[in-house]
């Protein structure tokens, strides 16, 4: 399977009408994994704060998690593209932290591109990030940053006036230079829309089947998320299951003496 290192590989694929495939991790074996695996895209995503952290939402999450956890990821997936998300507060006080930050991914965590939540009014940022080349991957529709404004994790995008907003969102991040854009928990007609419109690839969750490519949060489709699952998280394995056994097993050999045997003693 050839290997996606760079935005160019992407832009390869959208152009050869590949759809792209895109999944999270945060830490050096499930990096490896995905590389394995021939995944397109890794995101690092601010997603771990609720994922691996235990935190209600993404807000928490800091700019010294990211990097480290990007560290990780880029350890353990060296030729694979890796996509590091800018959590709260990283980028949206002013365009010179934006820059610093965006610089501290690639600098500091080896990233190869980084992710921002917002349109229009990002529009300045993304450009500013851009021209200082580093490889920008928009995000609009439900940004889980904004959880306290959208009251919840809400689908967007409903209605004429709310998809009309979401569009030229999605025409902003395109038009400041982004070279990919995630569509979250947005209509799929409205997603095919977009798709439609941009000339960039379009990266659904949540946001049906006809965007350029799909992402999902790793944790989620291998069942070792046990919160709350959304309705587009199909899940390919329920490791949460699996390994419950495993440690129950374990607890059971130790108790009745069956571990360690023979062949684990010296
Ligand atoms: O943080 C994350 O994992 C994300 C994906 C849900 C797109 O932003």
């Amino acid at each position: 399977m050839a290997k996606c290192k760079t935005v160019h590989d992407i832009r390869k694929l959208y152009e050869a009408g590949t759809v792209i495939t895109m999944l999270t991790a945060y830490d050096y074996p499930l990096a490896r994994l995905l590389e394995q695996a021939g995944i397109d895209m890794i995101l690092v995503g601010d997603s771990f704060g609720t994922v691996v952290a235990g935190y209600d939402n993404t807000l928490p999450v800091t700019m010294d998690d990211m990097v480290h956890h990007t560290r990780m990821v880029t350890r353990g997936a060296p030729n694979t593209l890796v996509v590091a998300d800018m959590p709260f507060l990283s980028y949206q006080i002013d365009i010179a932290t934006a820059k610093l930050n965006a610089g501290r991914l690639i600098q500091e965590g080896g990233a190869q591109a980084v992710k921002l939540e917002g349109g229009v009014t990002m529009r300045d940022t993304i450009r500013a990030i851009v021209d200082m080349d580093v490889p920008v991957m928009g995000h609009v529709g439900l940004t889980p940053q904004s959880v306290h404004r959208m009251g919840g994790y809400r689908i967007q995008g409903r209605g004429e006036d709310a998809a009309a907003r979401l569009l030229k969102d999605a025409l902003a991040v395109e038009e400041a230079g982004a070279f990919s854009i995630v569509l979250e928990g947005i209509p799929a007609a409205l997603a095919k829309e977009i798709t439609a419109q941009l000339h960039i690839p379009t990266i659904g969750i949540g946001a049906g089947v006809h965007c350029s490519g799909q992402v999902l949060v790793t944790h989620d489709m291998i069942g070792l998320c046990d919160k709350f699952s959304p309705k587009f998280v199909k899940k390919y394995v329920d490791l949460s299951a699996i390994l419950n056994e495993a440690f129950a097993n374990y607890r059971d050999d130790v108790r009745e003496k069956r571990f360690p045997a023979e062949e684990h003693s010296f």
